[in-house]
């Protein structure tokens, strides 16, 4: 190889190569902007579960690129905070609102008043769920029923109405958070691999339905994302202190800026032409992950009898 080419090479950070991220529900220290700072100037971004985790780096990278943002989920006082952090970080306003996305009279009175705040909503984000590991057969009627309602129920709620009061006339976007879970059958995730495909299938119809008033929906489908609540309840450390990241193609689990990125990019005009699909944004994971029944029983027989 020419030296000039190799040197070059050895400077320039490779494609694969992650952005910056922290662990812990804090904004980033730095950012180095890969798409226009200007790409959501202005914009009004409606994000479900904004709080924390993966919702919240959203939040972070959308108001990073202009973009005002709306943070809703239960609990109140974590959303509050986390608003804060925000907008001392980016100079963006952000506005936090109590809803469960399983009670449509809350996401009514949210929509509402962030309309009163800001009059106009362009992007929804639907990042709420709630999942936890458990086989098939020890899981509760309830406890299947509690994943449904919030993930996919939730996820049908807040679309329909933010489309009524808002996208119908004007237009809008909207990125449904799911999961590949169900592509494989998943051991110990029946509930919200169900819950997720219900979501893409959902995602495809309201696209039809909808792009008439231009109206965009996709979904978003993640893999293992480090510093997330979702990847602690999943037995991410486990995983990693099994070396089981080895076998995913690009060998590393995600993290939320990755995540991020790729809801901007959903978000963005650069997206003007992509609705009714799932972008799987995970490294290649589904295609290569263990998905081993009798090992993760084990795994979660252990975790169970600690947490006695
Ligand atoms: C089995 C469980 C359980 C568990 C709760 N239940 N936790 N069953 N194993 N670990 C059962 C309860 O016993 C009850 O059934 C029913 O579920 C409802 O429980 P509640 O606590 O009353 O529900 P609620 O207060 O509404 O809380 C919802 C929740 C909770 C999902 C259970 O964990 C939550 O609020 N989670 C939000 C945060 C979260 O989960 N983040 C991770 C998202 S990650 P009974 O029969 O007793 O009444 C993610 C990753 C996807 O989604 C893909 C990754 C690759
Ligand atoms: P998280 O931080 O726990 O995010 C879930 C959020 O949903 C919380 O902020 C929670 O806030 C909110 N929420 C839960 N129930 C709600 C309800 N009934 N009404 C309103 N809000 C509710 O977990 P995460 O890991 O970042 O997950 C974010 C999204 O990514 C989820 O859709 C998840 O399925 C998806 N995902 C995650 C991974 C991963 O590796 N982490 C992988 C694939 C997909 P409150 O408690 O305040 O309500």
């Amino acid at each position: 190889m020419n030296p000039e080419t190799e040197a070059t090479m050895l400077e320039t950070p490779s494609l694969t190569q992650p952005p910056e991220d922290v662990d812990t529900d804090d904004c980033l220290s730095t950012y180095s902007y890969l798409f226009s700072p200007d790409v959501l100037k202005d914009r009004v971004a409606f994000i479900t579960g904004g709080g924390s985790g993966i919702g919240f780096r959203i939040a972070e990278i959308f108001m990073r690129h202009g973009c005002h943002t709306v943070i809703a989920s239960r609990n109140l006082q974590r959303l509050s905070e986390a608003a804060k952090k925000l907008v001392d970080a980016t100079g963006r306003r952000c506005l936090p609102l109590c809803v469960d996305v399983r009670q449509p009279q809350t996401i009514m009175a949210a929509v509402d008043q962030a309309l009163a705040e800001f009059r106009h909503i362009d992007i929804l984000i639907n990042n709420a769920a709630g999942n936890f590991l458990c086989p098939a057969s020890a899981l509760s009627f309830n406890a299947y029923k509690t994943v449904l309602d919030i993930d996919t129920m939730g996820t049908f709620n807040v679309s329909k109405v933010l489309f009524e009061k808002c996208f119908q006339d004007r237009g809008g976007v909207i990125v449904n958070i799911t999961a590949t879970l169900s592509y494989k059958g998943q051991a110990l995730q029946v509930h919200a691999g169900t819950a997720k495909a219900a979501v893409d299938a959902m995602t495809k119809h309201l696209a039809v339905e909808w792009g008439s008033s231009k109206v965009r929906v996709n979904s978003l489908a993640p893999g293992p994302i480090s510093g997330t609540e979702g990847f602690r309840r999943l037995g991410g450390k486990w995983a990693e202190s099994g070396n089981l990241f080895d076998s995913i193609p690009l060998q590393r689990p995600g993290n939320k800026t990755e995540i991020a990125h790729s809801a901007l990019f959903l978000a963005s005009p650069l997206a003007s032409y992509v609705t009714g699909t799932t972008l799987v944004a995970d490294g290649g994971s589904w295609l290569t992950s263990a998905n081993n029944f009798s090992a993760m029983l084990g795994h979660w027989s252990t975790e169970v009898k600690q947490d006695k």
